[in-house]
């Protein structure tokens, strides 16, 4: 009987081609089909990258793919953009319970208040997303799909970005303490990550064409280490934060 395996991938950023990439990579490791890949924010939501890759070219993903927004996204478009392309990937909701095989999945896109460029409006995770998700009780939640991760942990900051505060989002402890989820995995910080705090383990993933994270039905977690070629992108897209 074949086990059902999860692909977790974060940081997209418009490099659509690296999901098929890792999945092909991953199924050729496991032997099997992967069930779904979960993307941890930072898609790339963004009209005319979307249009090309998915309209013009007509490519599609060789599996389901379901995700998170993370901050390098359209946001004023985000919900046009989600409902356009949802026969590409399924967006979920802040505060939304999704099932991975056996694992019930706490989602929470956004990410804490950078600056102006990184962190665009609508982005912030608020009050009200907190609420959203404290609505569950915590046994409907075995672990959390989180772009930005919460405060603390010791994620370290980025390069050249260390005049800001140490990573992560305050408002995001109170769902661990709430839930103590059993996972919690993360992207945003460009970083491997592993920690296990208080029963949890907090897993950061880094770019999505640096490697991915597998999550067996049994409850193993396995860490893979795999390149995939991309283009670097425009200098003037970096600087507005589009990738
Ligand atoms: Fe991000």
């Amino acid at each position: 009987m074949n086990r059902e395996t999860v692909l977790l991938i974060s940081d997209i950023h418009t490099n659509y081609h690296v999901i098929n990439a890792q999945i092909e990579h991953a199924e050729e490791s496991c032997g099997q089909p992967i069930s779904q890949v979960f993307v941890l924010g930072d898609f790339g939501f963004f009209g005319d990258e979307l249009h090309d890759y998915f309209r013009r070219r007509q490519n599609s993903f060789l599996r389901p793919v379901f995700c998170i927004e993370g901050n390098h996204e359209d946001h004023g478009a985000l919900q046009k953009l989600t409902a356009k392309y949802a026969d590409v990937v399924s967006h979920l909701q802040r505060g939304a319970v999704h099932s991975l095989g056996p694992w019930k999945g706490l989602c929470m896109g956004g990410a804490r208040y950078m600056d102006i460029l990184s962190t665009p409006r609508g982005c912030e995770i608020t009050a009200d997303d907190i609420d959203a998700c404290l609505a569950h009780s915590p046994d409907e939640v075995d672990l959390v799909l989180s772009h930005d991760c919460p405060k603390g942990l010791g994620v370290p900051g980025a390069l050249e970005l260390e005049y800001y505060d140490a990573p992560g989002e305050p408002l995001l402890d109170c769902l661990a303490e709430h839930f103590h989820p059993r996972w919690w995995f993360f992207g945003h910080h460009h970083r491997w990550f592993d920690l296990q705090k208080d029963g949890t383990r907090y897993m950061g993933l880094p770019q999505s064409w640096v490697g991915y994270v597998l999550l067996h039905d049994g409850g193993e977690v396995e860490i893979v280490h795999h390149a995939v070629p991309i283009e670097s992108p425009s200098w003037w897209k970096r600087m507005l934060g589009l990738r």
